[in-house]
């Protein structure tokens, strides 16, 4: 009778286990149906939109990675130019492409490029992968947006412009150079050495230090942290970006000591006319140390590996063109006779540079280390008559501008002799913009062609040198020689 009991029991269990499944099944699939069917209709209206607002012509390549190994395969070489080419020639100037995760409109046209540069902040906005933006910190004026933005902006170019480089700026210029080169042995690999120039002079800039072990140990930093920028902004799968957020971390420690520290003497009543001065005490509110770390910080990233990357291939074009090469040793050595061997260079020195700016522009166009620039469209934006949806990334290419045969004759061969008889830095607005434009073109423009020349002038007099290696230039992650490029050198004098 017990026996019995029990099994009744153990059916009314089991029977009470199947009505629960089918309760959990049938709710499950309601879900499942629910879901499918909403992401189906999702992705058809998505689907329908984008074939009615008529989308530049391209391809999207496969699901998810779209054409980014294309893109990235083609940028590890010497001559990327076939990936864009080939896209041009089929689709026209400005095409859709799918890259780094995201469908993109990309613009090889410059009227499109000067349009996107010049709508910043109504049409589109800056937009950098989450790996730099976490990295540069939510204050740093790449990132910044509205009035702040061009509040800063102008802080930013009012401490980069002529008459300061001219009045305080050039006097450290030449002598932290001049210190570098005196310390040079034989061989060095120039990309390094352009590197820790650029880094101490952006840091005597912003903080009125001079280049010592304190400098070179944040500059170590500083490049774990910029390797975190080319890799997936994930800790948990990604040693490189764990170690730059850990970089990070020191770099924002060791700035905000300096910061305190300053603070502190403002209070005492002491100035200084650098530009960690002009955050402290110029301004009506009042900025905390987060906000000009992180500003520090972006400041540091944008004339580093910028500048120096100019420096060295201008030096690897030169050597490849000894008549170029040899014009340059000329100009350099007319203003040299004039001066002593230790005697200072002064801003009229720089302005007669002539043939040097032809040189620096030349490199900008072949080889800028920003390719161009990545933006999202704020709205549906209406251009050439296609749409661009909302919220769709755009890259502005100024490379493939500055490389098309019908905007520059031979354009693909170094020659900076083309910019001898053109007024000013550019042939035309429109088609050269290796510093960007509109409301973000680069502060430190005129900065990173002083630093360039003068860079040029005490190497071109001081050393004769030769490549120590073969070393390709590659453009993925960036603009750069395989090998740093290493050179043998000998002094002149
Ligand atoms: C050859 C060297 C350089 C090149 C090719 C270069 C190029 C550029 C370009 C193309 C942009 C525009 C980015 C955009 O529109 O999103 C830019 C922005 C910027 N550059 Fe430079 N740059 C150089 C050197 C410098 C130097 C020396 C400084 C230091 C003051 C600097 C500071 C900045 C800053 C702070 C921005 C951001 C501006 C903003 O978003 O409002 N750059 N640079």
């Amino acid at each position: 009778m017990r026996s019995l009991f029990v099994l009744e029991k153990r059916e009314e269990k089991v029977v009470e286990n199947i009505v629960f499944m089918a309760i959990f099944v049938h709710y499950l699939s309601i879900l499942l149906i629910t879901t499918v069917f909403s992401v189906v209709s999702f992705l058809l209206h998505r689907a329908n939109r984008l074939r009615r607002l008529r989308l530049p012509p391209g391809n999207l390549g496969l699901p998810f990675l779209g054409e980014t190994l294309q893109l990235i395969s083609a940028y590890k070489t010497e001559n990327p130019e076939p990936f864009v080419d080939k896209r041009v020639k089929r689709y026209g100037s400005i095409f859709t492409t799918h890259i780094f995760g995201e469908p993109t409109v990309f613009s090889a046209d410059p009227e499109t490029n000067r349009f996107i540069l010049q709508n910043e902040g109504k049409l589109f906005e800056c937009s950098y992968p989450g790996s730099i933006s976490n990295l540069l910190g939510k204050h740093s004026l790449l990132l910044m947006k509205g009035n702040l933005h061009k509040r800063m902006h102008a802080l930013t170019m009012s401490f980069a412009n002529s008459s300061i480089i001219k009045d305080q700026l050039l006097v450290d210029i030449d002598r932290l150079i001049r210190l570098n080169l005196d310390s040079w042995p034989d061989r060095v690999f120039l990309m390094e050495e352009a590197k820790k120039i650029t880094f101490e002079l952006t840091v005597k800039q912003l903080l009125s230090f001079d280049p010592g072990e304190w400098s070179e140990n944040l500059r170590k930093q500083y490049v774990l942290v910029i390797e975190g920028f080319f890799t997936i902004p994930l800790p948990l799968f990604s040693t490189t970006y764990r170690r730059a957020i850990k970089a990070r971390r020191k770099v924002a420690e060791e700035l905000s000591k300096i910061v305190s520290e300053r603070r502190e003497g403002y209070e005492r009543g002491e100035r200084k006319s650098d530009m960690l001065g002009a955050l402290i005490g110029e301004w009506d509110e009042q900025f905390s140390n987060e906000e000009i770390v992180d500003f520090l910080v972006a400041l540091l990233v944008a004339g580093y590996e910028t500048t120096s990357t100019i420096m060295t291939l201008a030096v690897k074009f030169l050597t490849q063109t000894p008549l170029a090469l040899a014009q340059l040793k000329e100009e350099h050595e007319e203003i040299r006779v004039k001066k002593s061997k230790s005697e200072a260079l002064e801003w009229s020195d720089y302005k007669s540079m002539t043939f040097t700016q032809c040189v620096i522009n030349e490199t900008l166009r072949v080889a800028n280390i920003i390719s161009g620039v990545f933006r999202r469209t704020m709205t549906d934006v209406n251009i050439k008559g296609y749409t661009i949806p909302k919220d769709w990334k755009v890259f502005a290419s100024f490379r493939a501008v500055h490389l098309d045969h019908d905007h520059f004759k031979d354009a693909r061969t170094f020659n900076p002799w083309r910019w001898q008889n053109i007024p000013g830095t550019s042939c035309s607005g429109n088609f050269y913009t290796p510093f960007g434009g509109g409301p973000r073109l680069c502060p430190g423009y005129e900065l990173a062609r002083v630093e360039i020349s003068i860079f040029l002038h005490h190497l071109a007099t001081q050393f004769s040198w030769v490549p120590a290696e073969e070393d390709k230039l590659v453009f993925f992650p960036t603009t750069r020689t395989q090998k740093r490029y290493p050179i043998n050198v000998q002094r002149r004098y």
